[in-house]
């Protein structure tokens, strides 16, 4: 089922910070900022070859990762995010497996404009998980 990681996901308190971080100190290729407000986050991908990291900053009211950043002030890994070739196939499967679909359990359209699906971290070694169609 599970294929290539495609990004490890960071969030951030200030994406124009955690950029520079990346950009200047780590000496990393960043993208320019993609707001998606359906999603309630700002994000960049730094592209480090065999996969991506995502920064993930708060986007309006209500957002997905405004809890988590104040438990983590100063930011953290937030999910990691797999690549599957069929995600309803394994959605069906892991859900018969017993394990948590977040949300309404249907796949949404993630920041690279493809199906994802997230998975309770408590399925998966308190780590959020999320799947993408390849
Ligand atoms: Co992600």
């Amino acid at each position: 089922m599970l294929g290539r990681l495609n990004h490890v996901a960071l969030a951030v308190p200030d994406l124009a910070a955690a950029v520079a971080t990346y950009r200047n100190t780590l000496g990393a290729e960043v993208s320019e900022p993609q707001a998606l407000p359906e999603h309630g986050v700002t994000v960049v991908f730094v592209n480090v070859g065999n996969t991506k990291i995502e920064l993930l900053e708060p986007l309006g009211d209500g957002s997905p990762i405004a809890a988590f950043l104040e438990k983590f002030p100063s930011g953290g890994m937030h999910h990691l995010c797999y690549e599957v070739d069929d995600i309803l196939a394994a959605r069906d499967a892991l859900k018969a497996s017993g394990a948590r679909v977040l949300g309404d359990g249907n796949p949404r359209i993630g920041a690279h404009g493809k199906p994802v699906l997230f998975l309770h971290p408590k399925d998966f070694l308190g780590t959020l998980t999320e799947l993408e169609q390849s």
